[in-house]
């Protein structure tokens, strides 16, 4: 009899079922976190309550728990069926399940007793940053490993970002952790935030965007039925990312006393971001044409195009903000926070909601167990998320006005209350959406009606 390291895809679906967890108890430390927005004393002082340790637990949670989770079980299913192969060690795809996890679960343990390295995406403590860097090198090998004993020729571009992903990040997490100084995970003076920035950027740009793209990638065609509309895009939106994503880490910091060669190649090269953003999102509309209707009534397609929307505002909004003259009114205030919602929610979670729910069932060979629950935790989620962007939105600006006005912040603080409280209201739309979304999974692994996939490509020693 297997083992469930043996078992076909089974790492995968582990990764998907962690996403899923990972989602809620990530959202609730961020309902945890808006409450002492509203009241900071709701929580009567319990230490590992407080915002300063709820906070980066939410963050860590949702980033590296949630999306990364669900993001890799998708891409473990997908690259070896496009191409045409077995994963070339699902054991190792177990360790690396492992690793990533106890990083993860090192989060809301190490940060509650006040254990934490204190730079922003980059708390975890030295021993889980050598958790996931693991998980990183066994990932990559695991995933060079697969391409090389394929039997599809052509490297469809999922493939391409999913294997990249960790290429890269094998470097940059370890680098931008500053993982050879244990005690503090840190350099000192502008060189560090240099660092960090550099890492914390290519967080979303070389880890969470290939991720996501690669399973957009994925899904548009295959619930549109056609084939993509360009490849050569698609190869131009992947070199551009590598192209102008990698070092723009500057315009989080743009105020601070960096070169000013670096702060302007941060500032110009943000604007050409529109390159592979709109060529991403070109190919994949285009690939749409005459099949709307039809990835439209999928649950699983709403969500990946839903997404790529989400994905536009971010990008628009982001390449705005990088300038100078606006980040006077937007920077460290309530509208970074809106632009991070949308950016990690909005288009990264929803699209790996999207390839999560399309490939469970070809996983589990089961039918999802109610559609209409993953059109219910897309409800949910729009109304928390666009109820999310609009109140930070405004609250920063109100923020940033007085500010830039030279008004204290004792004015301004007086007003956000209300802000505050609509965020934390619209967060339990948030929360609902994960626990309907769990609930699915759940039984869909279970209860769901057993069938044989019409159109899945599966490695030839299953068939
Ligand atoms: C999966 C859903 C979510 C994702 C991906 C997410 C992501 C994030 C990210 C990336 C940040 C850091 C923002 C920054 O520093 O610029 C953040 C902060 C925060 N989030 Fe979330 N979040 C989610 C859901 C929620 C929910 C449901 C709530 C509230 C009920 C919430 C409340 C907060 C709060 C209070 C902060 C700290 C804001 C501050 O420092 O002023 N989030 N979240
Ligand atoms: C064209 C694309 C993008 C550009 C030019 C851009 C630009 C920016 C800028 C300038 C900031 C700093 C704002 C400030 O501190 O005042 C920022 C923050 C942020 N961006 Fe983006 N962004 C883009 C896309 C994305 C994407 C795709 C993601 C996620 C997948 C993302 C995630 C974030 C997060 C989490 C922050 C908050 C960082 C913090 O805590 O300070 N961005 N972005």
């Amino acid at each position: 009899m297997l083992t469930p390291a043996q078992k076909t895809n089974s790492a995968a679906l582990a990764f998907l079922a962690a996403g899923s967890i990972w989602l809620l108890v990530g959202t609730l430390y961020g309902l945890v976190s808006a409450i002492q927005l509203v009241a900071p004393e709701f929580f009567n002082n319990i230490a590992w309550l407080m915002f300063g340790r709820s906070r980066p637990v939410h963050v860590n949670t949702v980033i590296y728990g949630f999306v990364i989770n669900m993001l890799i079980g998708c891409g473990l299913y997908y690259m070896p069926a496009l191409l045409k192969c077995r994963l070339w060690s699902e054991t190792m795809a177990w360790w690396s399940f492992v690793l990533w996890n106890l990083a993860v679960i090192s989060g809301p343990v190490s940060f509650a007793y006040g254990y934490s390295q204190g730079r922003e995406y980059a708390e975890y403590i030295w021993s889980a940053d050598l958790a996931i860097t693991g998980a990183v090198v066994l990932l990559a090998i695991n995933s060079v490993m697969t391409i090389l004993n394929r039997k599809e020729n052509f490297l469809y571009v999922a493939v391409w970002y999913f294997v990249a992903t960790f290429l890269w990040t094998g470097f940059s997490y370890p680098l931008g952790n500053v993982i050879w100084h244990p005690s503090t995970g840190a350099m000192t003076g502008l060189l560090d935030s240099i660092i960090l920035w550099f890492y914390a950027h290519n967080l979303p740009g070389l880890v969470l965007t290939p991720l996501a793209t690669g399973a957009a990638y994925y899904v548009i065609p295959r619930v549109a039925r056609t084939p993509l509309y360009s490849h050569t895009l698609s190869v131009i939106g992947f070199w551009t990312l590598v192209a102008f994503y990698t070092h723009i880490g500057g315009h989080h910091i743009i105020q601070a006393p960096i070169p000013s060669w670096m702060r302007n190649i941060a500032v110009v090269h943000s604007m050409v971001m529109a390159v592979p953003v709109f060529t991403v999102l070109a190919n994949l509309w285009l690939t749409m044409r005459g099949a709307g209707g039809r990835v439209l009534a999928d649950p699983a397609g709403r969500f990946v195009v839903a997404g790529s929307i989400w994905y536009l505002i971010t990008s628009i909004q982001g390449s705005a903000q990088s300038m100078p003259e606006l980040q006077r009114v937007t920077h460290l205030n309530n509208w970074t926070i809106g632009h991070s919602h949308i950016a990690v929610l909005g288009f990264v979670g929803f699209i790996a909601l999207g390839c999560m729910w399309h490939v469970l069932p070809l996983i589990v060979r089961r039918r999802i167990y109610a559609p209409r629950l993953i059109n219910m935790q897309f409800g949910l989620l729009t109304t928390g998320l666009t109820g999310f962007f609009v109140v930070l939105t405004a609250a920063g600006l109100i923020e940033g006005h007085g500010w830039y006005n030279g008004e204290t912040v004792y004015r301004t603080l007086a007003e956000m209350p209300t802000y505050m409280g609509l965020r934390a209201a619209f967060g339990m739309s948030i929360i609902a959406a994960a626990v309907v979304g769990l609930y699915n999974f759940c039984m869909t692994v279970w209860r769901g009606e057993p069938f044989t996939p019409e159109y899945v490509v599966e490695p030839e020693e299953d068939l």
